[in-house]
């Protein structure tokens, strides 16, 4: 994230479990009644924020927009926004013709809230439309809509088992992980960002209204993007700088090599262009993070706190951008080896080919539990062209020494689709057709 970046604020997580037995199966397409709203009790409480998000952003272009048709999806190369919303859902779609109408009521839908204008009016005594938060026209935001599927989706209801993704899979649990099956995986994954709370909100709204009876809400995930403190790279909820080291999406041969998969692989035809994500919902115990001191905390992490300079720098104004090096510190003397960042992305030869990633995460932060905890953390995302590198640095990192302080609760593996070219396009066209 770059420097100057605002905060918007958001209210959290929810688990929204939803048998998918237990759903009518209407048609979605004509499902636009608000009283038929799959999952509205899942947004009713999503707008509370919205208000405040233009004073507290001083984000006053809600003009921008972000291209949508592409190679690529927005949403995974783009500078993340301040604000993020992701949502998994169940697909209740009944058969493969279903499937591809979801597919493109979704493409229609993020194809204008992408790009903003004025809804259609809605016939004399008709439900509306537009839900109508973002006023008479629509205005884009830099809204991004990316879509992922999950490994459920090639199961036996669509006859797709044979073009799944070569590593795409069921999010296991690590050993420290405290996963809620209700608050995991799922047949699609939404991923909404924008400039503001309330363009996000909307987009759910109109995605759930537009597609009611094809997919319901499984589980969701609120998050926001810090603002620098007090410049550069923005810090976490533990106080650090968190995104110092990451991919250059700026540099195509990096991202060909660590974030897009490629043509010509193990991989099915349709996948190349799209990208394994990893999204893992991570609750922080902050008030036992306070009590451990600074100098424990920066070994733990590996980097000072209040540069974010690696631990060899002692001028607090090292460069935040400095990568660490451990040629000099092979017993980790210096930088520990069971630090976050060490374990990470260890410097060896043999972790070389797991140990790069794209890190696009969020911090959620859903006020108090039932026993009076904060309930804060990270939305945890990444995307990388093999699944296989993510589960290996995950599988190093189960013995760092942050783990007292965070407990793993959901999320999932994806696959984030390759990108809509054009107007004749649609999300998982390849896949489909
Ligand atoms: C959930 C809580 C997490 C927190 C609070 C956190 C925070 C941080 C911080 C503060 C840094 C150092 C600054 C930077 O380079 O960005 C960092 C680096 C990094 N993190 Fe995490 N992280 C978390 C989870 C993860 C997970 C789950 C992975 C991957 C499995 C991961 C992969 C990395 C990588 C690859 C780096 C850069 C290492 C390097 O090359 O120096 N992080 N993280």
């Amino acid at each position: 994230m770059s420097d100057g970046e605002p905060a918007t604020p958001n209210d959290g997580w929810s688990d929204r479990g939803c048998p998918v037995d237990g759903f009518a199966r209407r048609s979605f397409l004509r499902g636009t009644a608000a009283a038929g709203l799959a999952g509205a009790a899942a947004v009713s409480r999503l707008g509370s924020d919205a208000a405040l998000a233009d004073t507290a952003s001083g984000v006053t272009d809600r003009t921008m927009a972000i291209p949508f048709h592409g190679q690529y999806q927005a949403g995974i190369a783009t500078p993340p926004q301040p604000t993020g919303t992701f949502i998994s859902f169940d697909v209740t779609a009944s058969d493969r013709r279903q499937l591809a109408d979801l597919f493109r009521t979704l493409t229609a839908r993020a194809r204008f809230l992408t790009s903003g204008g004025k809804p259609p009016k809605a016939p004399r005594g008709s439900p509306q439309h537009d839900n109508g938060i973002l006023g008479p026209t629509v205005v884009p935001d830099a809204l991004t809509v990316t879509v992922g599927v999950g490994t459920t989706l090639f199961d036996a209801r669509f006859g797709l088992a044979a073009l799944k993704p070569a590593q795409l899979e069921t999010m296991k649990p690590f050993r420290h992980d405290d996963l809620n099956p209700a608050l995991t995986q799922g047949d699609l994954l939404v991923q909404v960002c924008a400039n503001h709370r309330d363009t996000t909100v909307h987009a759910l709204l109109d995605i759930l209204t537009h597609t009611n009876g094809a997919m319901k809400v499984r589980w969701l995930v609120d998050g926001q993007r810090n603002p620098p403190r007090p410049t550069g790279t923005p810090r976490d909820w533990f106080g650090f700088k968190d995104g110092i080291t990451n991919t250059d999406t700026t540099n195509t041969a990096q991202m060909n090599h660590q974030v897009w998969v490629q043509p010509d692989t193990a991989e099915p035809a349709w996948a190349a262009g799209g990208s394994y994500q990893a999204i893992r919902i991570v609750h922080f115990d902050l008030e036992k993070w306070q009590g451990v001191p600074l100098a424990q905390q920066e070994r733990i992490f590996g980097r000072r706190k209040a540069s974010g300079a690696p631990m060899y720098a002692v001028s607090e104004h090292a460069s935040e951008l400095l990568d660490p090096v451990y040629t000099n510190d092979p017993q980790g003397l210096i930088t520990p080896l069971n630090s976050h960042i060490r374990l990470a992305n260890p410097q060896t030869p043999e972790t070389a080919a797991t140990s790069a990633i794209l890190r696009r995460s969020y911090d959620f932060d859903r006020g108090s539990d039932v026993n009076g905890h904060l309930d804060v953390g990270h939305a945890f995302v990444c995307f990388q062209r093999e699944l296989n590198t993510y589960v290996a640095m995950q599988t190093r990192l189960e013995d760092e020494l942050l783990v007292p302080y965070i407990s793993p609760r959901g999320g999932g593996y994806f696959f984030a689709l390759p990108g809509v070219r054009d107007n004749r396009d649609y999300y998982a066209r390849g896949l489909l057709s």
